[in-house]
């Protein structure tokens, strides 16, 4: 049997006639927000990365005004989004455009593709989007798609599933309207053809569907390896120096890990979260403190739970109050001692911002620490 490209191009374009979604990067060429909209939509649903989609354009109208903005507060502006390296790139590849490129976003596949943070997906829906270049979209929604639809049982994360995949999407592109088309697809897979329960009783794909007539939807797309997923354990020390409670240590992850260049409280990993009197007998935590039996106070958090792609994140909160000069020089040249109000103006893990948030309601994080 021949592949039906044609039809599923044709029913796919007449599905997203008749099912319109507008969004507010649809009604604009400028490249600039178009870009921004699609490295806010790499891994962000499209009504969570919205109002960020706002709140990004009306703080830097130009990519220059982005360019220029301080790092910290591109980082504060992104809190809360999740994968930091994109803001990170963001920040970079703007600064790239402004100072290599006049400002001038590029409009060919091949420089778009050059900015960081700009993979093969983002090219080919930033190209077609804003220039109407023919390149079309390629990712876990199309692969689902296209894998259901034409019944492709090559695993999707090896190189020939790969490259089957790119060949099959490329042939399936409506190369006249490539923007629609990517769209379509896009808003195909996240409404209609979903991971689970796809809407297949009402889809104009179905009689021509390989995996609904085959009954093989719960089984496409096929994976050759399960994602490992490593736990780890984050014991947090919220260390108030004592008389001066209205202040805090804070520290900046450096390293290449999770969540670089965000804040967190000074942190021990351990194997296990620790209790207190694991906490007070521990080498690193007296490395951080001159004299454990001066602490005035400790109080620890229940567990907190974040979950990322490859990780499963355990924090506890430990919060530390004791006469300043028992924290050791090497301690606290690491870190920031900062107010409490003066938080707001650094970005958190998700997880922080959840213990700070479940201390008081208000949301109010200056307020957050008084237990
Ligand atoms: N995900 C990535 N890009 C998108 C877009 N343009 N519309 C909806 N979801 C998306
Ligand atoms: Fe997807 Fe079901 Fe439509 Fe096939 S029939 S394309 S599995 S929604």
């Amino acid at each position: 049997m021949p592949k039906q490209t044609n039809f599923f191009t044709k029913h796919l374009m007449e599905w997203t006639a008749a099912n319109p979604r507008p969004l507010p990067w649809k009604a604009t060429q400028n490249a600039y927000h178009i870009w921004l909209s699609e490295i806010i939509l790499q891994q962000t649903r499209v009504e969570q990365g919205t109002p960020y989609y706002h709140k990004f354009i009306n703080a830097y109208p130009s990519i220059t005004d982005l360019a220029n903005a301080p790092a910290d507060e591109v980082m504060r502006l992104w809190e809360g989004l999740g994968y930091y390296s994109r803001a990170r790139n963001l920040h970079a590849a703007a600064k790239y455009v402004a100072d290599e490129l006049n400002g001038i976003f590029p409009s060919t596949h091949e420089e778009i593709k050059k900015l960081k943070g700009v993979g093969p997906y983002t090219a080919a829906a930033i190209a077609s989007f804003a220039y109407n270049l023919p390149y079309s979209v390629v990712d876990g929604n199309v692969y689902r798609v296209l894998s259901r639809f034409f019944g492709i049982e090559t695993p999707i994360d090896t190189t020939i599933g790969k490259k089957e995949f790119a060949q099959l999407a490329q042939e399936a592109l409506h190369k006249k309207d490539p923007a629609t088309y990517n769209q379509a697809i896009m808003n195909f897979g996240a409404l209609q053809c979903k991971p689970a329960n796809p809407l297949c009783e009402v889809c104009p794909l179905q009689k021509k569907c390989v995996a609904f007539k085959t009954d093989k939807i719960g089984l496409l797309p096929i994976k050759s390896k399960k994602i490992k997923r490593t736990e780890r354990f984050f014991n947090y020390l919220l260390i108030q120096p004592l008389k001066k409670e209205n202040q805090v240590f804070i520290s900046k992850r450096l390293a290449k890990d999770i969540w670089q260049n965000l804040y967190e409280f000074p942190l021990i990993e351990t194997k296990e979260l620790l209790t207190q009197q694991e906490l007070l007998a521990h080498p690193s935590f007296n490395l951080l403190i001159n004299n454990t039996s001066k602490i005035k106070q400790v109080q620890s958090s229940k567990s907190y739970k974040q979950q990322l792609t490859h990780q499963k994140i355990n924090a506890q909160f430990f919060v530390i109050t004791l006469p300043q000069k028992y924290i050791s020089a090497s301690a606290t040249k690491q870190w920031q001692l900062i107010t409490k109000k003066e938080m707001d103006n650094y970005a958190f893990p998700r997880i922080v911002n959840s213990f700070l948030e479940n201390q008081h309601t208000s949301g109010n994080k200056q307020l957050l620490l008084n237990l």
